[in-house]
């Protein structure tokens, strides 16, 4: 049987003369296969807007721009804290001040907020990377805040898909119903318009058990939105679901937390069977 196409391979050289340029303050949420993903998924995207949610230092922005050098693609970047977290004295996205100064009229920056966020941008993206909350539902529901300002055949990429549980949970759901493969540790899907079988993933991924709080901001106005997208049933029955896994996940919270911890549990352990069956 042949295999489809793949969407995107890792663009390793290019990769490597991007990661010369990083600063050496940076602690490297990105690693080499990362960048080598994203350059290589936005050369395919081939991208007018682009859009990311969770920026941090900015070493996935420098390289989605580092990628699109060719296209002039603009990139917007979402995060809901002013500073990285791991070193407050650097502004989000500071990556791209110090090593990249010649993407900067490329490329805006919105700190302090989220994924709803993404619907005061005033643009259509073909390429988003989602890199923010990790706890599911975020990265589902990042993705539902982005649908709306999607053209068709945008590629959408989540990074940690190998590596956190919660990201890895929806990638791995939507990896066997979406048209999508995993590129290094980022799950990359087309979106191919609001179909049924898009939909009916959403629902089932937000039946998966939730780790951790929505925001309310991250709700309000999202039927709204998704009534840009899905017939008013559909979008109605997406907006139920998060309405009442919000509520059972407040209600039951301590419940929700025993079951993840369990999962994570078993995740280290398969893991530490894993690394001992290697040669
Ligand atoms: C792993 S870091 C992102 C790394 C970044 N993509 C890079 O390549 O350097 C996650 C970021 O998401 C931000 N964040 C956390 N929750 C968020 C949310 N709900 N919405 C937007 N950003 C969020 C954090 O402030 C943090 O800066």
């Amino acid at each position: 049987m042949t295999q489809p196409a793949r969407i995107a391979q890792l663009d390793v050289a290019s990769a490597e003369e991007f990661l010369a340029r990083k600063p050496a303050w940076v602690k490297s949420d990105q690693t080499p296969t990362d960048a080598a993903a994203l350059i290589a998924m936005v050369q395919v995207a081939k991208p007018k807007a682009m859009v990311e949610i969770g920026t941090s230092a900015g070493e996935g922005a420098a390289a989605m721009l580092y990628g699109t050098q060719t296209f002039g693609s603009e990139l917007f970047s979402l995060d809901l804290s002013e500073t990285v977290y791991y070193d407050r004295s650097k502004p989000i996205g500071a990556v791209v001040d110090e090593a990249f100064p010649e993407f900067l009229p490329r490329y805006q920056r919105r700190t302090g907020v989220m994924c709803d966020a993404v619907r005061t941008l005033d643009r259509r993206f073909d390429f988003v990377h989602i890199d923010g909350a990790h706890a599911h539902p975020w990265a589902t529901v990042d993705f539902l805040r982005c649908l709306p300002f999607l053209n068709e055949g945008a590629l959408v990429a989540f990074h940690d898909a190998n590596y956190m549980a919660a990201i890895s949970q929806a990638a791995y759901y939507f990896a066997r119903i979406l048209p999508g493969e995993f590129v290094g540790n980022h799950f990359l899907l087309r979106y191919e318009g609001p179909t049924d079988t898009l939909f009916q993933g959403l629902m089932d991924v937000l039946e998966i058990n939730w780790q951790q709080n929505l925001a309310e901001q991250a709700i309000v106005n999202l039927y709204e939105d998704l009534l840009m997208v899905f017939p008013a049933k559909q979008a109605g029955a997406l907006c139920a679901r998060v309405l009442e896994r919000h509520a059972n996940y407040q209600k039951f919270t301590h419940l929700y937390s025993e079951v993840h911890g369990a999962l994570w549990k078993r995740e280290i352990e398969r893991r530490k069977l894993l690394s001992e069956a290697k040669p």
